[in-house]
């Protein structure tokens, strides 16, 4: 039996559930793997808290990293810490010293991976990060192993638990955002401060290690089309509704010939299709590879347990088989990105414009120039009998983002129209389309 030394920076949300499952299984593990993990140290930022720990752990808790990073019997580090420092430079130095490191932390990737990578492969040690996308959801792994032999052609996905429920809320319940985001967070989804998930920027950093994993390619999240889910509006629910589609912040990462089209933005996706089943704070993925064709998962995509699980799963991996654990981060090239106005979609398109003869083909002259073809179009009943503006519902065929923007620019600025025309793309077609059973 080989015991494998753990260094656990953080003993917190996701570290507690860690060093809990950890000691909960380490007997059937031994037996299982051949190798006994266990907790050396742990590092806490205040000692004196009270936590449930497993037997033995307090004894470990420290609060200088110095002496857990020069610990010979520590041969794997585990960062729990989140947030950029002091978890960067720990990283960084536990992989000069030649310790393996497993962490959840996907911000620090996204800031730091292809330094740190780049630093664990001159060095010959794993540097893993299940836990660091989608959670408990097992993409990296699926992504790099399972699916090596193949090739991918699109991720689309559903992976932000926080904007998943509360969209779920507005649709199915007529929740306001802020009641929905409230709710989130009363059952602690949602962040006090849910910026990052509302403003889409979560599901960016998670999309650029999945394009990275998927295609190879190096992507900055600041390269990325990233919309939030700030202007959805219950209008926007019934509209999907309508057309027999869900609204979803969806993360997509396709491959368009040499060029890759990455982005995040609400978008209504069939209500029969594999997205529309991801619910509450569920993540998703749907993943179509050449040889494979469409390969659906889903599993809760955050959460102190769910997290640390993949995070101990990284930590066996690595114990069982050292730097031979060591997965490749994702390639050196930068990524070639369709350029948003080279986006292709449908549209979903509102219109509020005076009630007047002459308005409609003003509209329709102004798509029809940039060969924005209509699928359906149609006016909205009155809600009262009243004059004023009317509103025009439409859903274009596919078309180029540039196109629908320049046609919807056109209209805006017509004397007839009367706010701003609201558009929301629709991705209905290909494996998003409604499946057969
Ligand atoms: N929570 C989730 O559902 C989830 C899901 C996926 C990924 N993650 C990632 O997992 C990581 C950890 O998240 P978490 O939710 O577990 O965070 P957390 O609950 O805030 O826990 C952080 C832990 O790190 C310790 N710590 C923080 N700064 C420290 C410092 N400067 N020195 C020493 N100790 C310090 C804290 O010590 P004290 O206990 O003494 O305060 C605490 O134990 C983050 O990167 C996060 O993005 C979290």
């Amino acid at each position: 039996m080989r015991e494998v030394g753990i260094g656990l920076l953080g003993l917190g949300n996701v570290g507690g559930p860690f060093a809990r499952q950890l000691a909960e299984r380490a007997e059937a593990l031994a037996a299982e793997t051949g190798v006994r993990p266990r907790i050396a140290r742990a590092l806490v930022r205040d000692p004196s808290r009270r936590r449930e720990l497993p037997a033995g752990l307090s004894e470990a808790l420290g609060t200088d990293p110095a002496a857990l990073l020069r610990d010979p019997a520590i041969e794997i580090v585990v960062e729990l810490l989140g947030g950029l420092e002091p978890a960067g430079s720990l990283v960084a130095e536990a992989i000069a010293r030649g310790k393996h490191v497993v962490t959840a932390n996907k911000l620090l990737l996204a800031e730091r991976g292809e330094e740190l990578f780049g630093a664990a492969a001159a060095r010959g040690v794993a540097l893993r990060y299940e836990g660091a996308v989608c959670g408990g959801l097992p993409i990296v792994r699926i992504l790099r192993e399972a699916l090596e032999g193949d090739e991918v052609l699109a991720v689309h996905g559903v992976v932000n638990g926080t904007t998943n429920y509360v969209l779920g809320r507005m649709g199915e319940a007529g929740a306001s955002l802020e009641e929905a985001l409230r709710e989130a967070q009363a059952k602690g989804y949602a962040e006090a401060d849910p910026t990052l998930d509302v403003s889409g920027g979560d599901a960016a950093q998670k999309l650029c290690l999945i394009a990275g994993l998927a295609f190879g390619v190096r992507v900055r999240q600041g390269e990325l089309l990233v919309e939030g889910i700030e202007r959805v509006t219950p209008r926007d629910f019934e509209a999907a509704r309508e057309l027999g589609c869900v609204v979803k912040l969806l993360a997509v990462a396709r491959r368009e010939g040499e060029r890759l089209d990455l982005r995040v933005h609400p978008a209504m996706v069939p209500e029969r299709g594999p997205l529309a089943s991801i619910r509450g704070a569920l993540n998703g993925l749907l993943v179509e590879t050449r040889a494979l064709g469409p390969l659906v998962l889903s599993a809760p995509g955050a959460g102190g347990e769910a997290t640390a699980s993949a995070v101990l799963a990284d930590v066996l991996d690595v114990a069982r088989l050292g730097g031979a654990a060591a997965l490749p981060f994702s390639g050196r090239a930068p990524a070639r990105l369709v350029p948003r106005a080279e986006i292709v979609s449908a549209y979903h398109l509102r219109f509020t414009v005076d009630d007047a003869p002459g308005v409609l083909a003003g509209l329709t002259a102004a798509l029809g120039r940039r060969g924005i073809s209509i699928a359906a179009l149609h006016q909205r009943e009155r809600r009262e009998a009243s004059e004023g503006p009317v509103t025009l519902v439409s859903l274009t065929h596919r078309a180029r983002e540039g196109d629908v923007l320049a046609a919807v620019t056109e209209i805006d600025a017509l004397p007839t129209t009367r706010a701003p025309t609201r558009l929301v793309r629709v991705e209905v077609e290909g494996a998003l389309a409604p499946w057969r059973p």
